[in-house]
């Protein structure tokens, strides 16, 4: 009677775990980052994701073409800098196009504009995810702001006058961990 009920519980959860591995999806996270900030974002997407029932890579983004067959969903985010993604990721892009045109993807930008006071400066940093896209149409896009440390008195003054920025980590990791969950649910 015991070992009936032993091979039951066995089979139990090996159905369980089957079940899971059957829904898991793949996920991608590709980032560009020059200070860390950004990549630190596409860290915490992976734990987030992680405990949606999803296996989760991360890399920082290079020129070369991969194999994104498994993948359910690309995610590919940027640091903005000078008003331009980081170059690795256009890299990234354009070196495996054919294969993300086929793929979901999801892109976030991360950038300091878009915490000014100054609605244009906000206005312009909404256009940041459609230059990380490049041409790709992606599922979901969003902007994150970013963290901008000092930049000296004068650079801090230029950037309250010019920017309408005041330095600072702005990083809202509740607002990441909203947008990674909803992407769980556009593939
Ligand atoms: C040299 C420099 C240029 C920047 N240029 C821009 C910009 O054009 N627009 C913007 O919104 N943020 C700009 N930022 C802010 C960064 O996007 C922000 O600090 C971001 O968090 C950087 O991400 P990272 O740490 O992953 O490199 C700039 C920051 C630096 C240091």
């Amino acid at each position: 009677m015991k070992k009936a009920i032993l091979t039951l519980l066995v089979l139990m959860l090996a159905d369980v775990s089957n079940a899971q591995g059957v829904n898991m999806k793949n996920v991608l996270i590709v980032y560009g980052s020059f200070a860390g900030s950004t990549a630190a974002i596409a860290d915490s997407m992976r734990s987030c994701l992680q405990t949606k029932n999803c296996a989760v890579d991360v890399m920082a983004a290079a020129g070369a073409a991969i194999n994104l067959d498994k993948y359910d969903l690309v995610v590919i985010g940027s640091a903005i800098r000078g008003d331009n993604i980081h170059p690795k990721v256009k890299q990234f892009i354009d070196a495996n196009r054919p294969a993300l045109n086929k793929k979901k993807a999801a892109v976030f930008a991360v950038c300091i504009t878009i915490t000014s006071v100054k609605p244009q400066k906000r206005e312009h940093a909404r256009t940041y995810p459609g230059k990380v896209a490049c041409g790709l149409h992606p599922v979901s896009n969003v902007v994150f702001a970013g963290n901008a440390p000092s930049a000296g008195r004068f650079g801090n003054w230029m950037g309250k006058m010019i920017f309408g920025i005041v330095p600072g980590d702005y990083r809202d990791w509740k607002a990441i961990k909203t947008w990674a969950e909803s992407l769980t649910a556009l593939y």
